[in-house]
């Protein structure tokens, strides 16, 4: 059976003009192989800066990658339109304070994919707002609130609510628990577990959180200096630990999100 995500010799580079006599390439990710199946889920872990949140913007299409492929479905993204790309993979930020614009409606935030990307028409757009708001565990109300008008959390449901519009096979959330304090992270992350269960989606979580990542994840990356290097079970991952950076990663402290 082909894996919804194929990821194939992945590279990215990163030009170093901006520094003094560097004409090269500074920064190095890649290579990275990996597939993942419909429905589960893999955490990316890894020190900061060792390159989880240049993986996942290949993999949502935010930058391009240097070298190497990705296919959904068996079907390589070169080959996608970019509207097809956006349907199919959706990514959360960390910061819904800085990704979602404090100036628009949370309705006009959830109808600009729709409007990007499909050819729905304006009640099959609401339509599918409203169910999508039902999806998050939002209220109707607030789709003529601004985002400064909202919780913290509740800017995490309309940043899910943006991602999950398009109806997506895979969501990416980067460090999305960092700016939320335990309670409230909970609260996020059972959500994206409700919706996972609900739609069948598969999730990439990068997360610094390993009591997160064991209790959600089916397979996990570890990164290091650009370079993928260990990735199995998250079974194998907290049981038989290879690499020294992973066995530093999983003893550092972290708040227990199972509480
Ligand atoms: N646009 C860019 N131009 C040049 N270098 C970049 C760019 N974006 C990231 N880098 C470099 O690439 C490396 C990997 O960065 P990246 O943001 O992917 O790491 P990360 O694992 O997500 O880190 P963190 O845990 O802090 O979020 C870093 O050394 C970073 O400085
Ligand atoms: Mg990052």
């Amino acid at each position: 059976m082909t894996a919804l995500l194929t990821v194939n010799n992945l590279y990215k580079k990163y030009k170093g003009s901006k520094y003094f006599l560097s004409s090269g390439f500074r920064h190095a990710i890649g290579p990275i192989n990996f597939t993942l199946d419909r429905g589960k889920t893999l955490a990316i872990i890894g020190e900061n800066g060792s390159g989880k949140s240049s993986l996942v913007k290949m993999i949502a299409g935010v930058i391009p990658a240097t070298s190497g492929d990705i296919f959904i479905n068996g079907i390589s993204f070169s080959a996608m339109s970019r509207q097809d790309r956006c349907k199919s993979v959706r990514i959360i930020f960390q910061d819904p304070n800085i990704s979602l614009n404090p100036k628009v409606t949370i309705g006009k935030i959830l109808t600009a994919p729709l409007e990007l990307n499909t050819s729905l028409t304006a009640e099959q757009r609401k339509q599918q707002i409203l169910k999508t708001l039902d999806l998050v565990g939002l209220l109707p109300d607030y789709l003529d609130f601004y985002p400064n008008m909202l919780s913290s959390v509740q800017q995490h449901q309309v940043a899910i609510a943006r991602a999950m519009v398009l109806n997506p096979d895979i969501i990416i959330a980067d460090s999305i628990l960092s700016t939320l304090d335990t309670s409230l992270g909970f609260k996020i992350v059972n959500i994206l577990l409700e919706i996972q269960a609900k739609k069948g989606i598969s999730c990439i979580f990068v997360s610094h959180n390993m009591n997160l990542v064991r209790h959600i994840s089916d397979q996990v990356i570890v990164m290091q200096n650009g370079k993928m290097v260990e990735s199995n079970t998250t079974e194998q991952i907290f049981n038989s630990p290879q690499e020294a950076t992973t066995k530093s990663l999983l003893q550092s402290e972290q708040p227990d999100y199972r509480k």
